[in-house]
This record gives C-alpha cells, sequence and structure tokens, in this order.
C-alpha cells in the first residue's frame, strides 16, 4: 500500500528540512514541501508526523540473538529481538555469527540464517564469525562472501573458545583485503584476561565487581594496538566493534593517522553504564558484566565528543542478553563464569536522545550518522541509512517530546530484566516502517510479522 508521511521535519546525517514523504514499491519515490493528497492512489494510507522528526530507519551494526556462549544461549528470538529493535526505530540488524570452533562455516551460516528467515520482522545480514582458519575455512569464506555476507568478524579475546591465533588473524586479514571486505574485531588480549582472572580467582575476588579489573583498560588498548598493527601490514580495512575507552580509541585513531583503514564503533552501555553499575551488591552487578567491561564514567566523556568530532563512527548495541535469574546467576561463585551482555537493542535510539541530543552532547545529525548512515556505508547497505528518492522506505517518525519509563514490565525483548529499569527517557518512535509498510504505530507493533529481509551486501566502497 502506498503511503505518505505530512508534515514532518526530516533529519539526515549533514541536512535538515520540512516536507512530506511519499513511498511507493517499497521505496521513497517523493520528497517535496507539500504533497497533495487528491494527486496520490485513493488506497495512500497516511501518517501524521506534524511536530515530530523523520530519520532514515536505524541501523544497529553489532547484536547477537542466536548466540551460544559461556555454557548457555542468548534469550531472544529473531522474533523478540527483531520487533525490539522496531520498537526503538531500528530497522536493520547485523548479527555476529559466533560459530564453534570445530564447526563449519557454511554450516553455521545456514544456522544462522535459518533462525532470522520468515521470523525477522525487521532486515538483516550479519557478520561472518571467523573461529577457525583453515584452507577448508577459507574456501567457504569465500562463498559466504559470493552470498552477499560482506564484513568478517573475529575474537582476540575468549581464549580457547571463540577467539582466533595470530596465525589464523593475519590470514584472515589477508583473505579480507584480496576479497575487499570489513573485519570487524573485538579487541582484548586475551593471555592478560586469563592470567588476571586466575589471579582475581585465586585471591577470592569472585563478585561481578571484579570482572572490570580482570580485563582493564590496557587489556583493551593492547588489543586493538595488536589489530592495528596486523591490519597495517596486511592492508586490510578493520572496524573496531565496542570501544569503550579513551585510550582503546586513541590506540585506532593513532593507526587512522598513520594510514590504516580503520572504523570505530562503540556501544549505547559504554556510553550511558559506568563501572559502579557492576559494583551493585547482592549480584546485582552481573546484570551489567559485559566484554570490553563498563569503565570510569571519564570515559563516556571522551567518546561523546569523539562522536560529535565524528572520529567515532559508528554506536551499535552489542545487544547480547541473558536472563538475571536463570543465567547471569551461572556466575554467582566466579564473575567468569557471568554470561558477557547487556540486552540493548530496543532502547539504542532513545538512550542516544536522551543523553547525547537533549543534553546537547551530540545534535540529531551525528545521532542519524553514527546510528544509521556511516553503519550503511561501511557495511555496504547501499538503499539503506539515508532519506532519498530511490532508497528503501525504512523510516522512522520520532517524537522528541515523548516522556515515558523504561522497564522490563513492559520491554519486547525476552529477558527478565533491563539494565535501565526506572529510567525516564525522552522521546520515543511513533511510527516505523520497513521498506513502505508501517510496522510500529502511535509506539505499538502493527505491521505483519516476519517480514524481515537478508540484505545482500557487496563489497562497500567508503572514502
Ligand atoms: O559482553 C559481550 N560483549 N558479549 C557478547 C559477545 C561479544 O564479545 O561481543
Ligand atoms: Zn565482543
Ligand atoms: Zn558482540
Amino acid at each position: 500500500m502506498p503511503l505518505l508521511i505530512k508534515n514532518g521535519h526530516i533529519v539526515t546525517a549533514s541536512d535538515a528540512w520540512d516536507a512530506d514523504i511519499y513511498c511507493a514499491d517499497e521505496s521513497v519515490t517523493r520528497i517535496e514541501r507539500s504533497i497533495d493528497v487528491r494527486s496520490l492512489p485513493a488506497n495512500t494510507e497516511t501518517i501524521d508526523a506534524s511536530g515530530k522528526l523523520v530519520f532514515p530507519g536505524f541501523i544497529d551494526p553489532h547484536v547477537h540473538v542466536y548466540l551460544p556462549f559461556m555454557g548457555t544461549f542468548a534469550k531472544d528470538t529473531w522474533a523478540s529481538a527483531s520487533e525490539a529493535a522496531l520498537l526503538g526505530g531500528t530497522t536493520t540488524l547485523i548479527e555476529m555469527i559466533c560459530p564453534g570452533r570445530s564447526e563449519e562455516p557454511l554450516e553455521a551460516f545456514e544456522t544462522w540464517l535459518g533462525k532470522a528467515r520468515d521470523v525477522a520482522s525487521c532486515d538483516y545480514s550479519f557478520h561472518m564469525g571467523v573461529t577457525r582458519y583453515d584452507e577448508s575455512a577459507e574456501k567457504q569464506l569465500r562463498e559466504i562472501v559470493r552470498r552477499g555476507i560482506t564484513s568478517f568478524k573475529v575474537f582476540l579475546a575468549y581464549k580457547g573458545a571463540l577467539g582466533v591465533d595470530d596465525t589464523e588473524l593475519f590470514r584472515t586479514l589477508r583473505l579480507a583485503k584480496e576479497l575487499g571486505v570489513v573485519v570487524t574485531a573485538h579487541c582484548e588480549n586475551e593471555t592478560l584476561v586469563a592470567e588476571r582472572q586466575a589471579e582475581l580467582i585465586a585471591a577470592g575476588k569472585t563478585g561481578p565487581e571484579w570482572h572490570e579489573p580482570s580485563r582493564p583498560v590496557e587489556v583493551e588498548a593492547e588489543g586493538v594496538h595488536h589489530l592495528m598493527t596486523f591490519a597495517h601490514l596486511t592492508g586490510a580495512e578493520v572496524y573496531v566493534v565496542h570501544t569503550s575507552c579513551n585510550e582503546a580509541m586513541r590506540e585506532a585513531l593513532t593507526a587512522r593517522a598513520r594510514g590504516v583503514r580503520v572504523w570505530i564503533e562503540t556501544v549505547a552501555p559504554h556510553l550511558v553504564l559506568d563501572r559502579t553499575f557492576a559494583e551493585r551488591p547482592d549480584f546485582e552487578g552481573a546484570k551489567y558484566v559485559m566484554s570490553p567491561p563498563l569503565r570510569a564514567k571519564r570515559h563516556q566523556d571522551s567518546l561523546w565528543s569523539a562522536l560529535q568530532a565524528r572520529l567515532i563512527d559508528t554506536i551499535a548495541t552489542d545487544h547480547a542478553p541473558f536472563d538475571f535469574e536463570a543465567q547471569k546467576s551461572m556466575g554467582c561463585d566466579a564473575f567468569t563464569k557471568i554470561p558477557n551482555g547487556i540486552p540493548s537493542v530496543e532502547h539504542r535510539v532513545d538512550l542516544l536522545h536522551t543523553f547525547g541530543v537533549a543534553t546537547g552532547r551530540i545534535d540529531l545529525h551525528t545521532l542519524v550518522d553514527c546510528a544509521s548512515t556511516k553503519a550503511a556505508r561501511i557495511f555496504g547497505l547501499t538503499n539503506k541509512g539515508t532519506i532519498a528518492v530511490g532508497k528503501d522506505a525504512d523510516l522512522v517518525v520520532y517524537d522528541p517530546n515523548s516522556r515515558w519509563t523504561i522497564s522490563a514490565k513492559t520491554h519486547r525483548m525476552a529477558t527478565d530484566y533491563s539494565a535501565f529499569e526506572g529510567w525516564e527517557m525522552r522521546g520515543r518512535s511513533s511510527a516505523v516502517t520497513l521498506r513502505g509498510r508501517v510496522m510500529v504505530r502511535d509506539g505499538k507493533l502493527v505491521g505483519e510479522r516476519g517480514q524481515g529481509r537478508l540484505i545482500e551486501r557487496r563489497v562497500a566502497k567508503v572514502s
């Protein structure tokens, strides 16, 4: 059904103006100051966006939905995660495929795809996790890239599980350079983490408050430095995920200054939560255990400033949902066994609006750039990330004056807790469209479920 969004204030990464948007056949086909409804087909659906902002659909380039990890499975399904994303204004997710070392990459790709296909209500793609590199894996990775998955993921952490060794890292980057794909990387020195964890546990320091000291900023900075050296020597394009601290960011920026092709991501939890949350008594801190860990508050100022200066490129969530009662509790006698991750796919945009835009730390264009446009450009989502004639009609009608409160009782994510319980938000998506279909109206899910599509990507060229 054709769609008209009337009287909105359009905001993109670079511009803002008042206009009506007309969408047909999944795309934006007209953007004009005032579109006469009499010129449109009789069955055109209309959304009145008076007093509201209209953003391009937001893109979260780093989520986990199906995730076998630390002896359990992440809690969401693609139904719950994609619907939560849409409610929060996110219309495209890129999930990390995280196979075990003994799994075949193509099988893993099919497994992960099978979880999303026909179930996802938003569009999606994947980063292909490289957790083993040998001749057979290489052949399969080439095939996966041919199928439109044009980015890899490597872990320099999680020793003995998802992590790769240096030979595997080098060969992955060399292949990526040859194919022109981006390598996303979790950067922490896994040996330092393992040694420090063992020391802390032996000293009886077992609570969640010891998670951060087990992987301090130097561990992350060293991981980024390590990746930068390998990227420099292979010429591969790399993307540092979930940058949590000033020291790690500086390593990436220094490398960028000497010509390394590096993109920098930070995530919503690191922007709005600090390490004191993981120090909460009675094991409540476990709700806030993720890696890299939540940091001292001073790092948030560095991250926000770097965003406004567009030195950091993207803001994702690293959504990794585990229940508090049955899953986080697996680590009640040792923080090393707490499944790492914070559920946040539903609230990224509102958190950024509340703590970034409403406080003046970032402007609206930076919000759009870092939470949508840049991810589309880096990862080759060529029809997404902005509002223009010919682009997918993924649109968010946003009410900046809405006031509401986050609660696990009302969120769509599958977890039994929210890391932001009771927080008052400023701003909320009132309508969300996916390729011209209205999926959210008046803040409620209304669209036909399971309409999300795998977006086949081609190698991106970004300047
Ligand atoms: O704590 C996190 N980040 N959990 C998910 C896995 C990862 O490292 O991204
Ligand atoms: Zn990670
Ligand atoms: Zn992650």
